[in-house]
Protein backbone atom coordinates (compact mmCIF):
# COMPACT_ATOMS: atom_id res chain seq x y z
CA UNK A 1 0.00 0.00 0.00
CA UNK A 2 1.07 3.27 -0.82
CA UNK A 3 2.61 5.65 1.99
CA UNK A 4 3.17 9.59 2.83
CA UNK A 5 3.57 10.95 5.98
CA UNK A 6 2.40 14.73 4.76
CA UNK A 7 -1.36 15.18 3.26
CA UNK A 8 -3.38 17.78 1.90
CA UNK A 9 -6.33 18.55 1.17
CA UNK A 10 -7.59 21.14 -2.06
CA UNK A 11 -10.51 22.88 -1.74
CA UNK A 12 -12.60 24.91 -4.18
CA UNK A 13 -10.37 26.02 -7.03
CA UNK A 14 -7.50 23.55 -5.87
CA UNK A 15 -8.26 20.31 -7.65
CA UNK A 16 -4.52 18.79 -8.86
CA UNK A 17 -1.12 19.44 -7.61
CA UNK A 18 0.56 20.11 -10.71
CA UNK A 19 4.34 19.67 -9.57
CA UNK A 20 3.11 15.80 -8.57
CA UNK A 21 6.03 13.09 -10.20
CA UNK A 22 5.57 9.35 -9.69
CA UNK A 23 1.52 9.59 -9.01
CA UNK A 24 -0.32 6.73 -8.17
CA UNK A 25 -4.18 7.46 -7.88
CA UNK A 26 -5.39 5.00 -4.66
CA UNK A 27 -9.15 4.03 -3.91
CA UNK A 28 -9.56 3.48 -0.46
CA UNK A 29 -12.74 2.46 1.20
CA UNK A 30 -13.58 3.10 4.62
CA UNK A 31 -15.76 2.05 7.94
CA UNK A 32 -17.16 5.69 6.99
CA UNK A 33 -17.64 5.35 3.17
CA UNK A 34 -15.62 6.46 0.14
CA UNK A 35 -13.30 9.88 0.04
CA UNK A 36 -14.18 12.39 -1.85
CA UNK A 37 -12.48 11.15 -4.40
CA UNK A 38 -9.29 8.87 -5.20
CA UNK A 39 -6.18 10.08 -2.96
CA UNK A 40 -3.37 11.21 -5.47
CA UNK A 41 -0.21 9.61 -3.71
CA UNK A 42 2.87 11.65 -5.41
CA UNK A 43 6.50 12.87 -5.16
CA UNK A 44 7.59 16.65 -4.36
CA UNK A 45 11.08 17.48 -4.08
CA UNK A 46 11.81 13.96 -3.04
CA UNK A 47 9.18 13.44 -0.82
CA UNK A 48 6.14 11.08 -0.57
CA UNK A 49 2.65 13.18 -0.27
CA UNK A 50 -1.21 12.03 -0.38
CA UNK A 51 -3.54 14.94 -2.25
CA UNK A 52 -7.40 14.49 -2.21
CA UNK A 53 -9.75 17.07 -3.67
CA UNK A 54 -12.08 17.83 -0.86
CA UNK A 55 -15.32 18.45 -3.56
CA UNK A 56 -13.81 15.64 -5.50
CA UNK A 57 -12.51 16.55 -9.20
CA UNK A 58 -14.89 17.68 -10.62
CA UNK A 59 -16.78 19.30 -7.50
CA UNK A 60 -19.73 17.65 -7.51
CA UNK A 61 -19.84 17.81 -3.22
CA UNK A 62 -21.33 20.64 -1.48
CA UNK A 63 -19.77 21.16 2.16
CA UNK A 64 -23.25 19.49 4.00
CA UNK A 65 -22.30 16.08 1.70
CA UNK A 66 -18.50 16.10 2.34
CA UNK A 67 -17.63 12.35 3.48
CA UNK A 68 -15.09 13.95 6.19
CA UNK A 69 -14.23 10.99 8.46
CA UNK A 70 -14.09 8.93 5.54
CA UNK A 71 -11.20 11.66 4.38
CA UNK A 72 -9.46 11.80 7.16
CA UNK A 73 -9.47 8.01 7.90
CA UNK A 74 -8.22 7.80 4.14
CA UNK A 75 -5.26 10.15 5.04
CA UNK A 76 -4.60 8.23 8.27
CA UNK A 77 -4.31 4.97 6.36
CA UNK A 78 -1.70 6.02 4.49
CA UNK A 79 0.49 7.26 7.55
CA UNK A 80 0.05 10.96 7.04
CA UNK A 81 1.23 13.00 10.40
CA UNK A 82 1.11 16.53 8.86
CA UNK A 83 -2.19 17.72 7.25
CA UNK A 84 -2.29 20.77 5.24
CA UNK A 85 -5.44 22.30 4.23
CA UNK A 86 -5.99 24.42 1.48
CA UNK A 87 -9.44 26.57 1.58
CA UNK A 88 -11.14 29.21 -0.15
CA UNK A 89 -12.83 31.54 2.40
CA UNK A 90 -14.58 34.99 2.51
CA UNK A 91 -12.91 37.93 4.13
CA UNK A 92 -14.65 39.77 7.20
CA UNK A 93 -12.28 41.90 7.73
CA UNK A 94 -10.87 44.85 5.56
CA UNK A 95 -7.20 44.28 6.13
CA UNK A 96 -7.87 40.55 4.28
CA UNK A 97 -8.29 41.33 1.26
CA UNK A 98 -9.21 38.67 -1.53
CA UNK A 99 -5.82 36.85 -3.12
CA UNK A 100 -4.61 37.44 0.72
CA UNK A 101 -3.72 34.52 2.52
CA UNK A 102 -4.60 33.76 6.19
CA UNK A 103 -2.74 31.06 8.39
CA UNK A 104 -6.19 30.69 11.61
CA UNK A 105 -5.40 29.42 14.31
CA UNK A 106 -9.12 29.32 16.12
CA UNK A 107 -12.61 28.24 14.94
CA UNK A 108 -16.17 29.08 15.76
CA UNK A 109 -18.08 26.11 14.60
CA UNK A 110 -21.94 27.58 12.90
CA UNK A 111 -22.14 24.12 11.57
CA UNK A 112 -25.61 22.32 12.00
CA UNK A 113 -25.07 18.49 10.50
CA UNK A 114 -22.10 17.28 10.48
CA UNK A 115 -20.86 14.13 12.33
CA UNK A 116 -17.41 15.24 13.47
CA UNK A 117 -16.13 12.68 15.67
CA UNK A 118 -15.11 8.87 14.99
CA UNK A 119 -16.13 8.10 18.87
CA UNK A 120 -19.69 7.24 19.55
CA UNK A 121 -21.00 3.73 19.60
CA UNK A 122 -19.82 2.63 23.00
CA UNK A 123 -16.51 4.32 22.78
CA UNK A 124 -16.66 7.55 24.43
CA UNK A 125 -13.05 9.91 24.45
CA UNK A 126 -12.38 13.75 24.30
CA UNK A 127 -9.42 15.37 22.35
CA UNK A 128 -8.47 18.26 23.85
CA UNK A 129 -9.28 20.91 20.98
CA UNK A 130 -8.32 24.39 22.79
CA UNK A 131 -6.00 24.87 19.98
CA UNK A 132 -7.65 23.58 17.51
CA UNK A 133 -4.83 23.87 14.88
CA UNK A 134 -1.07 22.40 15.10
CA UNK A 135 0.49 26.01 16.04
CA UNK A 136 4.34 24.52 14.98
CA UNK A 137 2.55 23.36 11.27
CA UNK A 138 0.67 26.61 11.14
CA UNK A 139 4.21 28.45 11.51
CA UNK A 140 6.21 26.28 8.82
CA UNK A 141 2.97 27.08 6.43
CA UNK A 142 3.77 31.10 7.62
CA UNK A 143 7.17 30.71 7.76
CA UNK A 144 6.65 29.24 3.92
CA UNK A 145 4.06 32.33 2.49
CA UNK A 146 6.57 34.22 3.55
CA UNK A 147 9.81 33.04 2.01
CA UNK A 148 7.81 33.37 -1.55
CA UNK A 149 7.05 37.04 -1.58
CA UNK A 150 4.03 36.59 -3.75
CA UNK A 151 2.62 39.39 -5.62
CA UNK A 152 -0.47 40.70 -4.49
CA UNK A 153 -0.72 38.69 -1.33
CA UNK A 154 -0.46 39.73 2.36
CA UNK A 155 -0.24 37.04 4.71
CA UNK A 156 -2.29 37.10 7.79
CA UNK A 157 -0.54 35.02 10.90
CA UNK A 158 -3.59 34.07 13.16
CA UNK A 159 -7.62 34.81 13.23
CA UNK A 160 -10.56 32.66 13.82
CA UNK A 161 -12.38 30.87 10.73
CA UNK A 162 -16.29 30.66 11.18
CA UNK A 163 -17.16 27.60 10.10
CA UNK A 164 -20.74 28.17 8.74
CA UNK A 165 -23.26 25.20 7.38
CA UNK A 166 -23.63 27.06 3.88
CA UNK A 167 -24.38 26.50 0.75
CA UNK A 168 -26.08 29.31 0.84
CA UNK A 169 -23.93 32.25 1.90
CA UNK A 170 -24.55 34.53 5.03
CA UNK A 171 -26.92 36.72 5.37
CA UNK A 172 -25.91 40.16 6.38
CA UNK A 173 -26.93 40.48 9.72
CA UNK A 174 -25.12 36.80 9.76
CA UNK A 175 -22.16 38.60 8.44
CA UNK A 176 -22.39 41.42 10.88
CA UNK A 177 -22.73 38.92 13.81
CA UNK A 178 -19.33 37.23 12.50
CA UNK A 179 -17.74 40.58 12.53
CA UNK A 180 -18.79 41.94 16.09
CA UNK A 181 -17.21 37.99 17.52
CA UNK A 182 -13.91 39.78 15.93
CA UNK A 183 -13.85 36.67 13.67
CA UNK A 184 -10.86 36.72 10.41
CA UNK A 185 -12.68 34.54 7.61
CA UNK A 186 -15.66 32.40 6.92
CA UNK A 187 -15.89 28.95 4.92
CA UNK A 188 -17.90 26.02 4.89
CA UNK A 189 -15.36 22.77 5.49
CA UNK A 190 -12.04 23.32 7.81
CA UNK A 191 -13.92 22.71 11.27
CA UNK A 192 -15.02 18.78 10.79
CA UNK A 193 -11.46 18.37 9.26
CA UNK A 194 -9.87 20.03 12.35
CA UNK A 195 -11.46 17.88 14.56
CA UNK A 196 -11.71 14.35 13.11
CA UNK A 197 -7.66 14.83 12.44
CA UNK A 198 -6.86 16.01 16.14
CA UNK A 199 -8.97 12.75 16.88
CA UNK A 200 -6.61 10.66 13.97
CA UNK A 201 -3.46 12.16 16.14
CA UNK A 202 -2.89 14.20 12.70
CA UNK A 203 -1.38 17.29 12.77
CA UNK A 204 -3.57 19.89 11.11
CA UNK A 205 -2.86 23.17 9.67
CA UNK A 206 -5.23 25.59 7.32
CA UNK A 207 -3.43 27.85 4.26
CA UNK A 208 -7.31 30.01 3.99
CA UNK A 209 -7.23 31.70 0.29
CA UNK A 210 -9.10 34.96 0.45
CA UNK A 211 -11.53 35.18 -2.64
CA UNK A 212 -14.12 37.63 -1.69
CA UNK A 213 -15.30 39.83 0.85
CA UNK A 214 -18.08 38.57 2.73
CA UNK A 215 -21.70 40.30 2.36
CA UNK A 216 -20.94 42.63 5.40
CA UNK A 217 -18.31 45.05 3.15
CA UNK A 218 -19.48 48.22 0.73
CA UNK A 219 -17.23 46.22 -2.38
CA UNK A 220 -19.83 42.84 -1.58
CA UNK A 221 -22.47 43.92 -4.55
CA UNK A 222 -20.05 45.05 -7.04
CA UNK A 223 -18.58 41.55 -6.99
CA UNK A 224 -19.07 39.45 -10.10
CA UNK A 225 -18.70 35.51 -10.36
CA UNK A 226 -15.63 36.51 -12.82
CA UNK A 227 -13.80 38.18 -10.43
CA UNK A 228 -14.31 35.14 -7.96
CA UNK A 229 -13.65 32.56 -10.29
CA UNK A 230 -10.42 34.10 -11.34
CA UNK A 231 -9.24 34.84 -7.58
CA UNK A 232 -10.06 30.97 -7.25
CA UNK A 233 -7.50 30.67 -9.89
CA UNK A 234 -4.86 32.46 -8.77
CA UNK A 235 -5.36 31.54 -5.04
CA UNK A 236 -4.30 28.36 -6.55
CA UNK A 237 -1.85 29.10 -8.12
CA UNK A 238 -0.12 30.52 -5.13
CA UNK A 239 -1.39 27.87 -3.00
CA UNK A 240 0.78 25.45 -5.21
CA UNK A 241 3.94 27.23 -4.54
CA UNK A 242 3.43 27.49 -1.09
CA UNK A 243 2.65 23.96 -0.53
CA UNK A 244 5.47 23.05 -2.31
CA UNK A 245 7.85 25.49 0.14
CA UNK A 246 6.06 23.60 3.38
CA UNK A 247 6.46 20.73 2.13
CA UNK A 248 10.10 20.93 1.70
CA UNK A 249 10.59 22.28 5.19
CA UNK A 250 8.40 19.60 6.73
CA UNK A 251 10.28 17.35 5.42
CA UNK A 252 13.83 19.02 6.19
CA UNK A 253 12.88 19.58 9.48
CA UNK A 254 9.63 17.78 10.86
CA UNK A 255 7.90 19.73 13.86
CA UNK A 256 6.65 18.61 16.99
CA UNK A 257 3.15 18.25 17.35
CA UNK A 258 0.88 17.77 20.36
CA UNK A 259 -1.88 16.44 17.90
CA UNK A 260 0.48 13.71 17.67
CA UNK A 261 -0.58 12.02 21.06
CA UNK A 262 -4.15 13.48 20.99
CA UNK A 263 -5.46 10.35 22.38
CA UNK A 264 -2.78 9.51 25.21
CA UNK A 265 -6.07 10.47 27.64
CA UNK A 266 -8.97 11.31 25.53
CA UNK A 267 -10.65 7.76 25.98
CA UNK A 268 -12.73 7.08 29.01
CA UNK A 269 -13.91 4.07 27.79
CA UNK A 270 -11.95 1.11 29.56
CA UNK A 271 -10.26 -1.02 26.60
CA UNK A 272 -9.16 -4.15 28.31
N1 LIG B 1 -15.97 30.55 0.78
C1 LIG B 1 -15.52 31.53 -0.03
N2 LIG B 1 -16.13 32.71 0.25
C2 LIG B 1 -17.01 32.45 1.26
C3 LIG B 1 -17.93 33.23 1.98
N3 LIG B 1 -18.09 34.53 1.72
N4 LIG B 1 -18.68 32.63 2.94
C4 LIG B 1 -18.53 31.31 3.20
N5 LIG B 1 -17.67 30.51 2.54
C5 LIG B 1 -16.91 31.07 1.58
Amino acid sequence: MSQAKIGIIGGSGLYKMEALKDVEEVQIETPFGSPSDALIVGTLDRTRVAFLARHGRNHHLLPSELPFRANIYAMKSLGVEYLISASAVGSLQEEAKPLDMVVPDQFIDRTKNRISTFFGDGIVAHVAFGDPICLNLAKVLGDSVESLNLIDVALHRGGTYVCMEGPAFSTKAESHLHRSWGATIIGMTNLPEAKLAREAEIAYATLALVTDYDCWHCDHDNVTVEMVIANLQRNAVNAQKVIQETVRRLSENPPTSEAHSALKYAILTPMD
